[in-house]
């Protein structure tokens, strides 16, 4: 009966031992990643693991058994060890090799942006008028009759006021057809003096060609105080213009109308690209019209309470699509519309 029990035991350990052998196997291979190893180790290698389990059986099983059985045992922890330690080193040596990094090779270069070449005009002819003492004021592109026309002394039957210019928002508002009306609205907010440039769009409903667009940018100047003259104005915008085109460009004062100045007048510079002989660029003529100004007219003045006796002062608008086209020699004013990085990348 004893020897029954025990022949069994022997029996019985022997085939556990197979099943763990097994069992092993098949975790080792489904293990994907280091962690589950530590799980594998416990499992089967621990202090109270399986094979630990089978250690302890030996108790129960008869003395000539014990040797075969205690070999057997042997050999398989020392088995399931090395397969547990090249598994261990498998991962170790791949996951090496995944995270290697060579420090000397060069990095990856990033595509860098750009500003467009509207941008860059605006910020460079403003930080020049920010050194000629002028601060930077801004407006709303959505305006009203009143600061776009009516406070800039627009005559009601204007033909610019023509729905064939100026597009109209559902709510009766305007898109601002120039920068003029952040004249007016600085100049209802603020006493003389004031010395402002404005930058902003612009809004016109013309037909779309190389030459014009639904939407351009412009620059407003003005500069109202006590003695302002028309001198100021010219000293100003030569200075201005020797120092965005470089000091040998000519300008040339022509007179003109606006509603809004009185005299008023748009200037032209040579033609950069010519000097002045002639190209296609300037159409043979040598000068390229690059803005209006004047002297801010009295009614004007009386829109927004300031006292024409007491203050004169100058204003300008200028194209910067015009200027910038000119310089870089674009000949398609939709170019600087279509944001086409291959093209806006020359720039
Ligand atoms: N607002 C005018 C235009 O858009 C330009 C201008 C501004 C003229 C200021 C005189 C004074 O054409």
């Amino acid at each position: 009966m004893m020897g029954d029990k025990y022949e069994k035991n022997c029996d019985m350990i022997k085939d556990t031992i197979l099943e763990v052998q097994k069992q092993f196997k098949e975790a080792l291979a489904k293990v994907q990643e280091a962690l589950a190893l530590e799980e594998i180790k416990n499992t089967f290698l621990g202090r109270k693991g399986k094979v630990a389990g089978l250690f302890s059986m030996m108790g129960e099983v008869p003395a000539e058994e014990k040797k075969d059985l205690g070999q057997l045992l042997n050999k398989l922890k020392i088995e399931l060890q090395s397969d547990f330690d090249a598994k261990v080193s498998e991962f170790t040596s791949s996951t090496s090799k995944k995270e290697w990094v060579d420090y000397t090779l060069p990095g990856y270069s990033m595509p860098k942006g750009s500003r467009h070449p509207l941008t860059q005009a605006v910020d460079d002819m403003l930080s020049i008028f920010q050194r000629l003492g002028f601060d930077i004021a801004y407006g709303p592109e959505v305006e009203t009759d009143w600061f776009n026309f009516e406070s800039l002394n627009f005559p009601p039957n204007h033909p610019a006021r023509d729905m064939q210019d100026t597009f109209y928002t559902e709510g009766g508002g305007i898109l601002r057809t120039h920068t003029s009306p952040v004249q007016t609205r600085y100049m209802s907010k603020h006493e003389p003096p004031v010395r402002i440039v404005a930058p902003g769009r612009v809004f016109r409903n013309e037909a779309i060609s190389a030459r014009s667009y639904c939407l351009f940018h412009q620059i407003e100047g003005l500069y109202i105080d006590t003695d302002i003259t028309f001198a100021d104005l010219k000293g100003t915008i030569e200075l201005f213009c020797r120092m965005y085109y470089g000091k040998d460009v000519k300008i040339k004062f022509r007179t003109s109308y606006f509603p809004f100045t009185e005299p008023s007048a748009e200037i032209d510079v040579s033609c950069f690209l010519c000097g002045g002989k002639g190209c296609r660029v300037c159409k043979n003529t040598g000068w390229l019209e690059i803005m209006g100004c004047g002297m801010v007219d009295p009614n004007v003045m009386k829109a927004v309470n300031y006292d024409p006796e007491k203050y004169t002062g100058y204003a300008f608008g200028l194209g910067v699509e015009r200027m910038v086209m000119m310089r870089l020699g674009i000949n398609d004013i939709r170019t600087l519309f279509e944001n086409d990085v291959e093209f806006l990348k020359q720039f």
